[in-house]
């Protein structure tokens, strides 16, 4: 299916996470757009209801678009446990609670998988999700979505990345993403694939939009 392009001028990042929107930021620079985010403009936050990443992506792209009159590009991530039935999912930043306790969520996960007796590395299937959203004032929207497939382990390893990366090993890697830097985290430069879910939703964006 064509994908509609991007033209070149001002692009809102439909955020008001500043480490996001500087990852989108670096992402987009080689581009040639001029980005502005929503917490520049002041625009209000919506309220995150939906219950799939991809309702939350466009409900945040929508609105900037909306309010700004340009188009937005909103991104909405989490970690997802098959034997948790996909949890904690689009909830992955709630489990760590208003304190942003991620050395809770991440214990959370172990117990509840440890309840079911997962112990086995096939029972502790997981992967991280990035969709991405880009809407345009006249309401039409591309959607794009990027996975990365692993296990998780106990206990956490390594301290660099954020939220659960030091539970999370990638499949056919010997480190979790906690272990890895962020280069190696992300991969998607000349010489190394796509890695992380994040990168992944990028490509697809990047192949398909600019
Ligand atoms: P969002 O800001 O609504 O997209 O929530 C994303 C949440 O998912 C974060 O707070 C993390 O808990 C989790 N998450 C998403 N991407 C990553 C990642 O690359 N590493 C670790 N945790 C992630």
């Amino acid at each position: 299916m064509a994908h509609r392009k991007l033209e070149p001028g001002k692009l809102v990042v439909a955020s008001h996470n500043k480490g996001k929107i500087r990852e989108i930021n670096e992402l987009l620079e080689p581009f040639g757009f001029e980005v502005v985010s929503a917490g520049d403009l002041d625009l209000p936050e919506p309220e995150e209801t939906g219950v799939t990443f991809e309702e939350n992506a466009a409900l945040k792209a929508h609105a900037a678009a909306k309010a700004s009159g340009y188009p937005s590009l909103a991104d909405d991530s989490g970690f997802c446990v098959a034997a948790l039935d996909g949890d904690p999912g689009v909830y992955s930043a709630r489990w760590a609670g208003p304190d942003k306790d991620f050395a809770m969520a991440m214990r959370t996960v172990e117990e509840k998988l440890q309840s079911k007796g997962a112990t086995d590395p096939e029972q502790r299937r997981s992967s991280f999700v990035a969709v991405l959203c880009l809407a345009w004032p006249d309401g039409h929207e591309e959607v794009f979505r990027g996975e990365v497939e692993g296990q998780v382990v106990w206990p956490p390893r390594g301290s660099q990345g954020f939220g659960y990366d030091p539970i999370f090993l990638p499949d056919g890697k010997d480190r979790t993403f906690g272990e890895m830097t962020s280069e190696e985290k992300h991969g998607g430069s000349k010489d190394t694939p796509a890695l992380s879910h994040r990168s992944r939703a990028f490509r697809l964006f990047a192949d398909g939009c600019l």
